[in-house]
């Protein structure tokens, strides 16, 4: 199946009171941890990045590598840019191939944020594709925050219907009381609001700040209306811990070398594991995308995953001939 646009997933999803995880990836292994999860599920799926990481892989690298998942998916799959306020980024992850965008000028003034919306539902339109927008502030929202400074960030119904009648946008992020990262406390959503502005727009909404929400607030929130639900700091959270644990996996490895004498203890990790990979031949890069694998794969279960990668790395240094054959 190809890459396809959100807008219809989302409206579906929307009508049928589900909601579709969107995640945020940065790397390619992050990518097909996600696509093998919805797999496994049977769900469709929103991989998102950021514009960090647009600037830093490329869109073009990002949308090839989704394409091949989509292609090799049974689950609908849409790529999709998250929160960017800089026109060009946005056209060129159009370019690239993405199927859905966030135009996110939630900072500037009403007037400004129908605008720049308008602008690049305009761009979407010509392609076909899907674009998100966002209304009141859902970075800035803290959870001990006063109430009347805290229901002046957050999005107003009639706003809402305002600004989706005039932008034409397919999916809209309102600021409800959730805040991006971690939560200090249970996260202080106002479903009230939720339930108003589901009323006011048919178009399908957007949770963000998806990360340590409790099961029954979600399934409240999506039950009102909520269609997309954007997950980022819990995904990096298991991502960084996974890559500590192989970091120190490969430190152990390398100590017992050491105590071999086959490879110098003062040499830094990283050389020192390339003397090690090229001490016994084996062709780093396929080691890598092995390692890869295993690693992403432990998002199920780190610590079995973690068991296997050592073992398999040991007998790569015990028998490097036989076990380069299994690659
Ligand atoms: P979290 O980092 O809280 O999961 O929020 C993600 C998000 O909303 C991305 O747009």
């Amino acid at each position: 199946m190809s890459l396809v646009s959100s807008t219809s997933l989302l409206q579906e999803a929307r009508a049928k009171h589900y909601a579709i995880g969107a995640f945020n990836v940065h790397t390619l292994e992050m990518l097909q941890a996600v696509v093998e999860a919805a797999e496994e599920a049977q769900s469709p799926l929103i991989i998102q990045s950021t514009v960090g990481t647009v600037k830093h892989l490329g869109a073009d690298y990002i949308a090839a590598a989704a394409r091949v998942a989509a292609d090799r998916a049974s689950v609908p799959i849409a790529l999709h840019l998250d929160h960017c306020n800089e026109f060009s980024v946005i056209i060129s992850c159009i370019r690239a191939g993405y199927t859905s965008v966030m135009i996110d000028a939630s900072h500037s003034p009403f007037e400004e944020n129908v605008a720049m919306t308008q602008k690049v539902v305009e761009a979407a339109n010509a392609v076909g594709i899907n674009v998100e927008a966002e209304l009141g502030k859902v970075g800035g929202v803290e959870d001990d925050i006063v109430v009347d400074e805290r229901d002046a960030l957050l999005a107003d119904p009639k706003e809402c219907a305002e600004f989706v009648e005039r932008t034409g946008v397919h999916t809209l992020a309102p600021a409800i009381g959730t805040a991006h990262g971690i939560y200090k406390g249970t996260p202080n959503i106002d479903f009230d609001r939720i339930g108003r502005i589901a009323e006011a727009v048919d178009v399908p909404l957007v949770l963000h700040g998806g990360s340590g929400i409790p099961e029954e607030q979600v399934k409240r929130a999506v039950s009102l209306g909520m269609a997309k639900m954007n997950v980022a700091t819990e995904l990096r959270i298991l991502f960084s811990d996974v890559h500590r644990k192989v970091s120190d996996a490969f430190a152990e490895i390398i100590d017992s070398c050491t105590r071999d004498g086959s490879v110098r203890s003062d040499l830094p990790i990283e050389e020192t594991l390339s003397t090690v990979v090229n001490a016994f031949g084996i062709f780093s890069k396929k080691l890598s995308l092995q390692r890869s694998i295993v690693m992403f794969e432990s998002i199920v279960s780190a610590d079995v995953q973690l068991d296997l990668l050592k073992r398999m790395f040991l007998d790569y240094l015990r028998n490097p001939e036989s076990a380069a054959s299994d690659l």
